[in-house]
């Protein structure tokens, strides 16, 4: 793989937008939202229209963390969730699950509209494919409850890839764009408006029981209600870390001629997930944006994954050459439906947002009409359907699946931990390994100018010992996935505290 430029999104280095000030000095709010991602800027705008005063904190800047790096697909296809949602919870869930999506797609549009804002807004057609002919009774029940939910879906054997697929389930009327540029635009207009918005201000605590007092390091907002959209939450009162899994997925992206676009939005879960979009470019040119190589952090083998991912490209579209890589995480739930509502028990006014499965884009905005619904009284229809209290028994599976693997590593890196290696032996520039130093696991990383940096290999969540990611030099958490830099700064949650400094090793005589 030739070229990339560094590990920033498309969209972050195609609008970077300006900067709002950190939090400094006591605030009053009536809601206080953390998080600036589409989830946390869609709800203080939804707030602020039903007349709230709202401040919205984020730990970096707003839509750059998981909305910074998503695809960026506005649809309600997801997969094959229709069908599993009839299968599992039956039709009228299906049914509720359709008409929010697509509510929220709608919602999405008008607020383009309503702000004028040129986030390259392109209607375009979905299609979740396979290249096996032993998905085609799959596709064809999952059309035909998608059908049954409200989307306008087929079952069809021709698409506008440049390949042959055995069929695909097509959904017209869907729409991409470029996220960054909306939500500026959306972050500007809440300013205006009257919201604060405070970026470089991350939320160290929660205290009281409403109001709430927020602390970050030079500052404190107080608020009656508090709404937590930082993707993993860091602040975790509905005990949701036993329900998500984090998922990491390669996007790579090059320029391609006009005439070689696929026209379309594309998914399949063959190859460890691909999907396949573009997006305006200019000269004549689309940019070909291609996802996939799904894993869990700290598997490891990232750089592997990109080779992966960039010969399929090649083989496929031709593309070569890729002007940018970079990589999204989302999180998956037991039974594939985000957990949006109360996340305290009793008279607790904290609400949460999470869970998104890949689909950020509609579930952001699904999720910022359907708080604002619960803090004003006036609850959209399918508030139930994703309670992040609800238990059903048939997410029990699922759950042991998940928290088996995370014992693995929680009760695992107690008993025998990772890094039994003293010394750094050949350790080699861009690598990262963990160590006994001082008898302390300890993540050692030598840069490319041959020094050395150690940090705690202990994640500051709740324990595991972190792995290093080769293509992106991040250390990375298998439980929960939080991620680090190699310095130890928080990347991304759940944890809310870096890593600490630890003393080099020894490096070898040679
Ligand atoms: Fe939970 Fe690391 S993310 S222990």
């Amino acid at each position: 793989m030739t070229g990339p430029r560094d590990e920033l999104s498309y969209w972050l280095q195609s609008a970077p937008g300006s900067p709002y000030p950190a939090l400094e000095g006591p605030e009053a709010v009536d809601v206080a939202v953390i998080g600036g991602g589409i989830a946390g800027l869609s709800t203080a705008w939804e707030l602020i229209k039903a007349g709230r005063r709202v401040a919205v904190l984020d730990a970096g800047r707003v839509a750059a963390g998981v909305t910074g790096n998503t695809t960026a697909k506005v649809t309600a296809q997801h997969g094959s969730i229709f069908a599993h949602l009839t299968d599992s919870a039956g039709r009228e869930a299906a049914r509720l699950y359709g008409r929010s999506q697509l509510d929220a797609m709608a919602h999405l549009a008008a607020i383009v509209a309503e702000l004028g804002v040129d986030c390259e807004l392109e209607q375009k057609t979905a299609y979740s494919y396979s290249t096996r002919e032993d998905q085609v009774g799959d596709l064809q029940a999952e059309a035909a409850a998608a059908r049954d939910a409200g989307l306008p879906a087929a079952f069809v054997t021709e698409t506008g890839l440049p390949f042959d697929v055995a069929g695909a389930v097509r959904v017209t009327g869907q729409a991409q764009f470029h996220p960054r540029r909306f939500l500026i635009a959306l972050a500007e207009g809440i300013a205006e408006r009257g919201g604060l918005i405070f970026e470089d201000s991350r939320v160290l605590d929660i205290e009281g029981g409403g109001p709430y007092r927020l602390r970050s390091a030079n500052g404190e907002v107080t608020a009656a209600d508090v709404v937590v959209t930082t993707g993993y939450p860091v602040f975790d009162k509905a005990k949701l870390f036993t329900r998500l899994t984090p998922r990491r997925e390669l996007v790579l992206a090059a320029p391609i001629p006009a005439e070689s676009d696929p026209d379309g939005m594309y998914v399949t879960s063959e190859d460890h997930m691909r999907s396949v979009r573009t997006a305006p470019y200019g000269d004549g040119r689309r940019l070909l944006i291609i996802t996939g190589e799904s894993f869990k952090p700290g598997e490891g083998d990232v750089a592997a994954r990109f080779e992966r991912l960039a010969t399929w490209a090649g083989v496929h579209f031709g593309a070569t050459g890729f002007r940018y890589r970079w990589a999204a995480q989302d999180n998956d739930t037991p039974d594939r439906l985000p957990f949006v509502g109360k996340a305290s028990f009793g008279t607790g006014r904290v609400y949460v947002a999470t869970g998104f499965g890949g689909w950020g884009m509609t579930n952001g905005v699904m999720s910022a009409r359907l708080l604002t619904g619960l803090l004003t009284e006036d609850p959209r229809p399918w508030t139930d359907l994703y309670d992040p209290h609800r238990f059903h028994l048939r997410e029990a599976v699922p759950i042991l699946k998940a928290q088996t693997q995370v014992a693995k590593h929680f009760i695992g890196d107690r008993v025998d931990p990772p890094g039994e290696e003293t010394a750094v032996g050949e350790l080699a520039c861009g690598k990262g390994t963990v160590l006994r130093v001082d008898g302390t696991p300890t993540a050692v990383y030598r840069d490319d100018d041959g020094s050395l940096h150690a940090v705690s290999a202990i994640c500051t969540h709740l324990g595991c010992t972190v792995a290093f990611n080769d293509a992106e030099r991040t250390w990375e958490c298998p439980c929960h996935g939080s991620r680090f830099a190699t310095d130890g700064t928080v990347l991304q949650g759940p944890a809310n505290e870096p890593l600490d400094r630890r003393p080099l090793p020894e490096e070898d005589d040679g």
